[in-house]
């Protein structure tokens, strides 16, 4: 049987890079998107060609259309196709209402959603083409719950959820599903600062009381990338610690 091909977008590191590995380690071969780490993302590679699948890195900003339209030729030339798209690259920032720019604002809608958007249009053709395909996009807790000191932030990220359930009814008849994960508390850089700060409060706050490894969500992801979720399509899967009960 031929490859499935996967792009991960922000697979440079975080839950990202464990995405690839995780979607390699599965029989994918593997476009590892990233932004300004071209070593990190190079080892990535690495680590996927060792586990003997193919893999190339592609430097692209998921808020350019064109960097993006590069991004998704590139993955079909070099590696024959496009299956699974994750859009996982994001990043986060804080500040209340008072406090936020407007560039602030609308870079962060232009990285999460506008990014999101941008890949699955331009990858839908080739899912289609293949008679097949998997879209997992990256939500969050705060999508769900709001945030005090992040409303950029949640207003994204629950942004995608509303094209995660659209995209999943329109792109149903194609045998194309899509889904998101939301994810809680995870150890990557992106939460370094406020688990340094107030780590202790935080695990205290979780149910399993401990922050999720990258490597938890990514099985997420992966689950729903593959054939063994074929029925699960328009979902947000919470995998929050069981923090989202608070
Ligand atoms: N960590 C958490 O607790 C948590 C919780 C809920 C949701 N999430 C979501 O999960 C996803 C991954 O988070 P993470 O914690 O793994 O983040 P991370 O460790 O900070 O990694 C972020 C990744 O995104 C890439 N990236 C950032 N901006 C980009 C852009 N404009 N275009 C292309 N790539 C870009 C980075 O590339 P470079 O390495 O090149 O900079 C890096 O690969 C994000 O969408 C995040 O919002 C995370």
């Amino acid at each position: 049987m031929k490859p499935k091909i996967a792009l991960v977008t922000g697979a440079s590191r975080g839950i990202g890079a464990a995405t690839a590995i995780k979607l390699a380690q599965q029989g994918c071969d593997i476009a590892v998107n990233y932004l300004s780490r071209a070593d990190s993302a190079r080892a990535v590679v690495r680590q996927i060609e060792a586990l003997g699948r193919k893999a190339i890195a592609i430097q692209a900003d998921v808020s350019n259309y064109t960097q993006v339209q590069q991004m998704i030729e590139t993955t079909v030339r070099e590696l024959g196709g496009l299956h699974i798209l994750v859009n996982n690259a994001g990043y986060s920032s804080h500040g209340g209402i008072e406090q936020l720019s407007l560039e602030e604002w609308t870079r962060m809608l232009a990285v999460t959603l506008n990014g999101a958007f941008y890949c699955a249009k331009l990858a839908v053709p080739h899912m289609r083409q293949a008679g097949w395909g998997r879209i997992v996009n990256l939500g969050s807790l705060r999508a769900l719950t709001g945030s005090a000191h992040g409303p950029h932030y949640a207003a994204a990220k629950a942004g995608l959820i509303g094209l995660t359930k659209s995209l999943a009814l329109e792109l149903a008849p194609y045998n194309i599903t899509v889904n998101a994960v939301a994810p809680g508390y995870t150890d990557t850089e992106m939460n370094k600062k406020s688990l340094a700060e107030k780590g202790e409060q935080i695990r205290a706050s979780i149910p399993l009381k401990r922050i999720a490894r990258p490597d938890e969500i990514a099985s997420v992801i992966a689950f729903l990338c593959s054939d063994e979720a074929s029925y699960i399509t328009g979902e947000t899967i919470a995998a929050t610690g069981g923090l989202y009960m608070r």
